[in-house]
């Protein structure tokens, strides 16, 4: 696996590859990799792609208070488990190549962006929105695979990617969980033994919620059931909301294709997720 810091050298390695007429997969990346990580990377090696992993703990997309300067840092390690997953090439770039001085541009995907944690974390999805265009500028790759853990993320990149006529395809890779259900996420390090304990009831209430709407069992009676299971397990809950899976409106249409999203607190650490209503 090539370790790239320079645009020059990662504008090389690309040609060579379109040059020997091979298609290119991203995963990008914060870091502190995990077996959701590893998931997105297998579901790129399985496309038969060439698969760049970047790496970049992107300040844009941290709000004043946020975790920008605990974020876990673990460049060896995440090195070593994507070259043993078969990654090729691994993007690291500094952030004065990503911001240099003098930067002034921001994007804003309207819409999609604003509520939930939009609306919780002002700023966020702009963040999120600018480092991947410039992401999929550096890279030009054919696909991009993110987790449907952040669900709202992927649904603001296939509307930026939409609306800038970009001609990346955007896959989304199942979330990984462990065996009792914890979304895989880099924050949950953060969690104390008895808040990861804790944290189960948080896939256990959108499960139980998702099944009972499912069946037709009245949505805000549901939601108010989750939300007191929530707040008997310690959470506070910053939303938990039934909504169109893909504009992320409140309350979806008929026939249309709903997902359940939560994110809560738990001591310190925010946890998101999301689980789609099977009908019947
Ligand atoms: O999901 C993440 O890790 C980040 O939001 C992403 C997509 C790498 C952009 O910084």
């Amino acid at each position: 696996m090539e370790t790239v810091r320079e645009p020059a050298a990662l504008r090389a390695a690309m040609a060579a590859w379109r040059t020997d007429g091979e298609r290119v997969a991203l995963v990008p990346t914060m870091g502190a990799l995990h077996a959701g990580h590893l998931a997105l990377i297998d579901a790129a090696r399985a496309a038969k792609m060439r698969v760049v992993a970047s790496i970049f703990v992107n300040p844009k997309q941290f709000g004043a208070g946020e975790d920008l300067g605990r974020y876990p840092r673990r460049e060896t390690a995440d090195s070593r488990l994507l070259l043993d997953a078969g990654c090729d090439l691994l993007w690291l770039p500094p952030v004065d190549v990503m911001y240099p001085d003098g930067f002034a541009t921001n994007i804003t995907v309207s819409g999609v962006s604003e509520r939930w944690d939009g609306a919780v974390r002002p700023g966020h999805f702009d963040g999120v929105a600018t480092v991947i265009a410039k992401l999929f500028n550096q890279v030009t790759p054919d696909a991009a695979f993110f987790g449907e853990k952040d669900w709202q993320q992927l649904q603001v990149i296939r509307r930026l990617v939409a609306d800038l006529d970009l001609t990346v395809e955007i896959v989304g890779v199942p979330t990984q969980r462990d065996d009792d259900g914890l979304a895989l996420s880099s924050r949950n390090i953060y969690l104390s033994p008895d808040e990861r304990a804790a944290a189960t009831a948080l896939p256990r209430a959108l499960g139980e919620a998702a099944r009972a709407i499912g069946r037709g069992d009245d949505a805000d009676a549901v939601l108010a059931q989750a939300h007191a299971a929530l707040d008997a397990a310690g959470f506070a809950i910053d939303y938990l909301a039934l909504t169109d899976a893909e504009t992320l409106t409140p309350g979806p249409a008929a026939g249309r294709p709903r997902r359940l999203l939560a994110a809560a607190r738990i001591g310190t650490t925010r946890l998101i997720d999301n689980i789609a209503i099977e009908q019947g």
